[in-house]
């Protein structure tokens, strides 16, 4: 009996289990279910943004900028941009607060940086992507490339071309006095005493951001040293205790006689004012000053080459970065490619008072900016035919630390006015370099 009841309750159990397989199995007919997705929790899709991170905040710089946003937008209009800016002049305070970003495993997504040896302050190496493969080599000129490349690759992407060594002057007040430009060292101070004698400040300068006084120098070294003695100094042919230094020293100590009282007190376009309202005669500054001026729909300006270095173009060239781990590489590969555009250059050089980076601009895209049209066409003629030397101030010629060196070093000069002393240092700063014996 035991044994029946056993087999009865096996059979059961068999039967009960076969129909629940049974219930279980797909129909024959019907299509097989999909095995429902694991739920992963849903990645928090970011905003579509991208940061470029520049020290452009000046009038001119900045509507320069905004220019090759909106060229930008209009190709990526899903894009958002954000605009992070760091102000100072020739990148002051930017530039710290970026080299501790990228530090700090924080990079935005592009920023600006000078072509030259400026890079070397990012150790490109660790925190840059090499960018050759996004360029139309044919489009740039071979000086640029050249300088471009740092340890066999390429950086960043140029949008433009400025140049240092300018003389602004404000031709309603030469007019007025019925002076001409000065070309020479010495017609320079016989037009900044006669101005001097109006009760005209002759040269208006700020020196509130350390690297001005600097700039002007670097200007005025070119025009005692001529090209060839400027280049040297900066590869160890020429000397820091060469007499075109002294001269230099001297003349720049010159200058600071003929400057504003309160110049320590202004930064570059604060200085400008003077300009503008027709108290300073002349300022010497880049050609960022044609888009500042621009920005303040002012034309009655003049230019030409800091007195003494006509026929020297020292130049430089802002660009653009990749990033290891930008947060939206995507969208900075795109930036780098308007940047690269012949659109992109035409629609921020005229606003920024640069000439554009490539060769194949057109020069009627720069009527629309009236007050920088008739500056850029020269300083592009001037760029086919001077002899092209390299700007420390902004990146070209030397590594940062020696650019720094040099610019606090002026900087000293302008209160001490010890021009031996000075002389001393800046060959020390050779020494230490590197460059100098
Ligand atoms: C330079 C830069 C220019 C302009 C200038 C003044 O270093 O290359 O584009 O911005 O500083 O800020």
């Amino acid at each position: 009996m035991k044994k029946n009841k056993y087999w009865f309750m096996l059979i059961v159990l068999l039967l009960t289990a076969a129909l629940l397989l049974t219930a279980c199995q797909p129909a024959a007919e019907e299509p097989a279910a999909e095995e429902p997705a694991v739920e992963e929790p849903a990645e928090e899709a970011g905003p579509n943004e991208m940061e470029i991170f520049s020290w452009w905040t000046a009038g001119g710089e900045a509507e320069g900028l905004n220019a090759m946003f909106e060229v930008f937008s209009a190709q990526y209009p899903d894009v958002e941009i954000v605009n992070a800016t760091v102000a100072g002049g020739a990148g002051t305070n930017a530039k710290a607060v970026l080299a501790t970003r990228l530090q700090g495993g924080d990079p935005p997504d592009s920023f600006q940086v000078h072509a030259g040896l400026e890079v070397e302050k990012y150790e490109p190496s660790t925190y840059l992507e090499p960018i050759e493969d996004m360029f139309d080599f044919s489009v740039f000129p071979a000086d640029l490339l050249q300088l471009l490349e740092y340890e066999g690759h390429v950086w960043s992407m140029p949008v433009n071309i400025h140049r240092s060594n300018v003389l602004w002057t404000n031709t309603k007040l030469f007019e007025e006095y019925g002076l001409d430009v000065p070309m020479t060292e010495e017609e320079f101070y016989a037009v900044s005493d006669a101005f001097t004698a109006e009760g005209v400040i002759p040269v208006t300068m700020g020196t509130k951001d350390g690297w001005e006084a600097a700039h002007v120098f670097e200007g005025v070294l070119s025009a005692t040293l001529g090209a060839d003695g400027y280049r040297g100094l900066w590869t160890g042919e020429t000397p820091w205790t060469d007499p075109g230094v002294t001269d230099a020293l001297e003349y720049f100590n010159a200058i600071m006689g003929y400057v504003n009282e309160d110049h320590s007190a202004l930064t570059w376009d604060g200085a400008g004012e003077y300009f503008l309202e027709d108290k300073a005669a002349m300022m010497i500054m880049g050609d960022w000053t044609a888009g500042w001026f621009a920005s303040k729909e002012y034309g009655e300006y003049g230019w030409s080459a800091t007195p003494g270095s006509n026929g020297i173009f020292v130049g430089l060239s802002d660009s653009f970065s990749l990033p290891k781990g930008a947060p939206n590489a995507d969208n900075a590969k795109a930036w780098l490619g308007v940047a690269h555009s012949k659109e992109g250059q035409e629609a921020f050089n005229p606003k920024k008072g640069s000439i554009c980076a490539r060769t194949d601009c057109d020069n009627d895209a720069f009527k629309v900016v009236p007050e920088t049209y008739g500056y850029l066409t020269s300083a592009a003629e001037d760029w086919a035919s001077d002899a092209i030397v390299p700007s420390v101030v902004h990146g070209a010629a030397s590594y940062e630390s020696w650019a720094t060196d040099f610019k606090d070093t002026i900087s000293l000069f302008v209160a001490s006015g010890d021009v031996a002393g000075t002389q001393d240092a800046l060959q020390g700063l050779c020494v230490d370099a590197g460059v100098c014996n």
